[in-house]
């Protein structure tokens, strides 16, 4: 596999990526998972938009050349590793660089960020996708700064684990009553007919999917609103499924043991999905 690491395409196994390295030490960074389909990245603007907001929120300052040149990266990484006509993801990562002093405090400007990025081959859960998959509820412990895109992912490594350990695939995480995201995807619900999801704020990320989604359920003139699923409210749910660029708009079927609607994948939920391939150049 060939990465991109600071200007240069090596081998995976050249990329070397120095102890102290302020995303090693701190976590101090932010990522971006983009897909790329038959060599065309998929809402990249929404990514870049993402991006540059993550960025701002770490005062992390990239030269405006090097932020403008990422869109070119993927695709030219997706082509280096002979996946121009396949189904890929792109993670990229940007670090405040190595520092050579431990100081919380940001190290001078002359210590340039670490960029990092990795191709994939997209690997459809179809049968997951076909069947739905089951969920527990775990509280929401993140800090207040959940619509950046950092590193800092440990509250959601310990929520997938407590599922996985539960036999769940995923945790639905709850703050105040009710559900913000799982540890990697927006939620949605219909309830009573509308289609419903958290609103946009610092508790959540923005989802790309979940942008993409927000139009394909405008334009099919379907009722929504942004408005937080109560955990009160959550098996009054027909339908609930969650969105984000891996697991793209999936059915959770059963969640604390307790069935959502008659337990399968419903229409709206297809529809979305369809909707998202079609989009993607996949139908
Ligand atoms: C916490 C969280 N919410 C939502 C998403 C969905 O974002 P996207 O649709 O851009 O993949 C992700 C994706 O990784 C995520 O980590």
């Amino acid at each position: 596999m060939i990465v991109y690491l600071n200007g240069q395409y090596l081998p995976e196994n050249e990329a070397l990526i120095s102890p102290n390295d302020r995303g090693f030490v701190f976590g101090d960074g932010v990522y971006e998972v983009t897909r790329v389909v038959r060599g065309k990245s998929f809402r990249m603007d929404d990514h870049m938009e993402r991006l540059r907001g993550s960025l701002r929120g770490l005062h992390l300052h990239l030269p405006p050349e090097t932020l403008a040149a990422i869109p070119a990266l993927h695709e030219e990484l997706v082509a280096r590793n002979n996946l121009q006509d396949s189904d890929t993801t792109v993670y990229l990562q940007i670090t405040r660089g190595a520092a050579p002093v431990r100081t919380h405090f940001f190290p001078s400007s002359e210590v340039a960020p670490t960029i990092f990025m990795s191709a994939s081959l997209f690997v459809p859960a179809r049968e997951s996708l076909r069947r739905g998959v089951n969920a527990i509820s775990v509280p929401d412990v993140r800090w207040q700064r959940c619509n950046l895109k950092t590193v800092n992912l440990l509250p959601n490594v310990l929520a997938r684990q407590q599922a996985r350990e539960a036999g769940a695939d995923t945790a639905l995480m709850h703050r105040d009553g009710v559900y913000t995201e799982t540890p990697n995807a927006n939620i949605f619900a219909v309830i009573d007919g509308v289609i419903r999801t958290y609103p946009l704020s610092n508790y959540i990320l923005q989802g790309v999917t979940r942008n993409a989604l927000m139009e394909f359920i405008a334009a099919r003139g379907l009722p929504v609103r942004e408005f937080a699923i109560g955990m009160d409210e959550l098996f009054a749910a027909s339908e609930v499924f969650v969105a984000s660029t891996m697991s793209e708009v999936q059915a959770i079927t059963e969640v604390d043991g307790k069935p959502i609607g008659d337990g399968r994948p419903g229409p709206v939920t297809r529809m979305l999905l369809a909707d998202l391939h079609a989009a993607m150049g996949l139908a």
